[in-house]
């Protein structure tokens, strides 16, 4: 595990994190969404970024909707993955959720993408249903959801009686 630091993102992480996203996902948000996102959305829509010795290495962006946290991405550079750097955005973004009033998340995912349905079911995410066509190449995609805060980060803390 890769202890990172996480933080929220500014402009100034654009290109960083515009790297991330496409080395990550064979059909990229485009780079104008992101910077739309980063110049005129920043108090709906919250990207954080995870730093290794400054790196930016892995980022996420979620808002709220009503009482739901929605997570809309989550990227790790492949360099760093199964560091658990995916893992500890999620449950920095489950945070913001918990602030915000949020009491439960949601997202969308492949079908297809085992390795993100291990991580989410891994916090306590679960499928609600299969969404048809979802993706713009017209794959499926689950919809999954998970009550906030995560049941495996409750568990862990009532077991060692620390607080996050
Ligand atoms: C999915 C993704 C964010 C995971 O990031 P990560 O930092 O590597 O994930 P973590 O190290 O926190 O993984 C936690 C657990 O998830 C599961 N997992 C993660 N990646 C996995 C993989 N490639 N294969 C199998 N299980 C995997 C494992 O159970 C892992 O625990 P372990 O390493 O102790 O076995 C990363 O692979 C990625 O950026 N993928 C491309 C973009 C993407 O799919 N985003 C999600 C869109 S919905």
């Amino acid at each position: 595990m890769l202890l990172v630091d996480i933080d929220f993102c500014s402009l100034a992480d654009l290109d960083d994190i515009y790297a991330i996203e496409e080395a990550a996902h064979g059909h990229p948000w485009p780079y104008e969404i992101i910077e739309s996102d980063l110049r005129h959305k920043t108090g709906q829509i919250f990207y954080i970024g995870a730093r290794w010795n400054g790196v930016l290495c892995g980022f996420g962006a979620c808002r709220r909707e009503k009482s739901s946290l929605k997570i809309m991405n989550l990227a790790v550079h492949p360099d760093f993955r199964r560091n658990k750097i995916g893992t500890q955005l999620l449950i920095a973004m489950g945070e913001i959720g918990i602030r915000l009033g949020c009491k439960r998340a949601t997202l969308e995912v492949r079908i297809t993408n085992y390795a993100a349905q291990l991580l989410y079911e891994e916090l306590g995410f679960r499928r609600i249903k299969v969404i048809p066509h979802y993706y713009e190449d017209s794959e499926d995609a689950f919809l999954m959801e998970s009550p906030l805060p995560f049941p495996a980060i409750s568990v862990a803390t009532k077991n060692n009686g620390t607080h996050l």
